[in-house]
């Protein structure tokens, strides 16, 4: 194995600790972050204004080598302002392909609820497929290639909720929650400190430790007992589960699709990855379970009228459903 292989996860650890630093009280959806970076994932983040979502991936970006490109969602956004389009060179007498911003490593869609339906359904084909089809040409899109996408949750007219088939490309969904008063004031306090001194400029990752990285990390061992537990976890939310799971399911319009099993195993992977493991444990799964599947459940309207959650469907299923 190369050097740059076995150092792997210190660089990672490395990353999460500069990170941390600029991003105070994150350390789980820093985490999340990272994950997706080495499982190769999307990931939307929920959360009230100012809880420093936009910081947190422009601090990503820029830890790593990698490009990035912000597209502030509108109603009236359109395919080609996200994907580029042909423009005609009159000299030349030829169309010439201008990219848009989603050809970068690192793509922020912020408030992508705002986006309408045809940008979406542009976003479906290039976080599923690594690729966008723009005036026939299919184009690929380069690697790694990650969209972080942040929704706010109070809802405000001209929103479009975002369709289920596109939820499910999201590896894991965040949501943030409001720091506490010590949190509050260290943020105060870093923020003051940087209007005085800009920050440091840390040295990037460079690309090609990250791909090590990558590697290395979907290497991580996955025992077939914990695939079990992966599928048993799943399968729960569907209609053929077991009779001692009706009262779950029953509150489930749409279960979990082999996608989430998926999710599940490679973002299990790269966090025994992050902890410094060759193998997963069912912590990475139990862990996990919630950002990785929650989203990808509808539930029934009556479960909705009835309050129900589904970030409480899944805790309830990791009590039940038994790990080995
Ligand atoms: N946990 C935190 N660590 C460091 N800075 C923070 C933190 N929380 C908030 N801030 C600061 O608060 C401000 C708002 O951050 P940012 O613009 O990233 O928020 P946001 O979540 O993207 O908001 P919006 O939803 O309105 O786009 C920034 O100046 C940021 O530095
Ligand atoms: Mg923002």
């Amino acid at each position: 194995m190369p050097t740059t292989l076995q150092q792997a996860p210190q660089t990672v650890h490395a990353l999460a600790a500069q990170l941390a630093e600029g991003l105070i009280g994150h350390e789980r959806l820093i985490e999340r972050l990272l994950i997706a970076l080495l499982a190769g994932g999307h990931v939307l983040i929920e959360g009230a204004p100012g809880l420093a979502k936009t910081r947190a991936v422009k601090h990503l970006a820029a830890a790593i080598e990698g490009s990035f490109a912000r597209v502030q969602c509108t109603p009236d956004l359109m395919p080609s302002d996200v994907t580029g389009t042909p423009v005609f060179r009159p000299k030349e007498g030829l169309f010439e392909f201008v990219a848009g911003p989603i050809f970068h490593n690192i793509v922020l869609m912020d408030e992508i609820n705002r986006a309408p339906p045809k940008v979406q359904s542009v976003m479906l084909e290039a976080m599923a497929e690594g690729q966008v089809t723009v005036a026939n040409v299919t184009r690929r899109l380069p690697s790694p290639f990650i969209v972080v996408a942040t929704q706010n949750p109070i809802e405000h007219e001209g929103t479009f909720p975002l369709p289920e088939a596109q939820l499910d490309r999201f590896l894991l969904h965040v949501a943030l929650e409001l720091p506490d008063a010590k949190t509050e004031r260290k943020i105060l306090d870093l923020v003051e400190a940087e209007t005085r001194e800009p920050e440091p400029n840390q040295r990037p990752m460079v690309m090609a430790t990250l791909q090590d990285a990558r590697q290395a990390a979907m290497r991580t061992h996955l025992a077939p007992e914990l695939r079990d537990y992966i599928v048993r976890l799943v399968t729960a939310t569907r209609r053929d589960a077991p009779e001692s799971y009706s009262d779950l399911t029953s509150d489930i319009e749409h279960p979990v699709s082999p996608r989430g099993s998926l999710a599940l195993a490679s973002a299990a992977k790269a966090r025994a990855f992050l902890h410094g493991r060759d193998h997963a444990l069912p912590e990475d799964v139990m862990d996990l379970a919630p950002d990785a599947l929650a989203h990808r459940l509808v539930l029934s309207w009556r479960a909705v009228a009835d309050g129900r959650k589904s970030r409480e469907l899944i805790a309830d299923l990791l009590a039940r459903v038994e790990p080995l």
